[in-house]
């Protein structure tokens, strides 16, 4: 079944200048843009983007990185496209992360890993819904 996810390259990566290195893998692994913005997120926003990790001992810190420059929200489309983006970005700790992952390749660290990507079609849904509009989505 044809699902949809929310990928962000995320500060560092957009200051690093590997958005385009990023896009590459998503485009040569068959997953299809379907939507694309560059945004810049307030420390709210990011907040609330990522609530569900509110109260852990991270969550100061990486809101206020995601918030620290411009990143880039995209909207992937394809078959299995959430899991597949997942095992394309690799582990959340570039050290952990495997040979040939986004992750293992430009991660800095741990909260410095260049991209976002939904886990579940709950999360995608609510996660796409957050920065685009049925209008700017174009997928089938
Ligand atoms: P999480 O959802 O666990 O990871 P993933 O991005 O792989 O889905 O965490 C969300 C983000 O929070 C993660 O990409 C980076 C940040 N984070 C930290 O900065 N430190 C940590 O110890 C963890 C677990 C996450
Ligand atoms: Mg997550």
């Amino acid at each position: 079944m044809k699902e949809r996810t929310l990928s962000i390259i995320k500060p560092d990566a957009v200051a690093k200048g590997i958005t385009g290195e990023v896009i590459k893998h998503f485009e040569q692994n068959g997953f299809k843009i379907i939507a694309m913005k560059m945004v810049h997120m307030s420390k709210k926003e990011a907040e609330e983007f990522y609530a569900v990790h509110r109260g852990r001992d991270f969550f100061e810190g990486f809101t206020a990185f995601m918030s620290s420059g411009p990143s880039v929200a995209i909207v992937l489309e394809g078959r299995e496209v959430i899991r597949r983006n997942r095992e394309l970005m690799g582990a959340t700790n570039p050290k952990d992360a495997a040979e040939g992952t986004i992750r293992r390749e430009f991660a800095t660290d741990g909260r410095r890993n260049v991209v976002h990507g939904s886990d579940s079609q709950e999360t995608a849904a609510f996660e796409i819904s957050y920065f685009f509009n049925a209008f700017e989505v174009f997928g089938e």
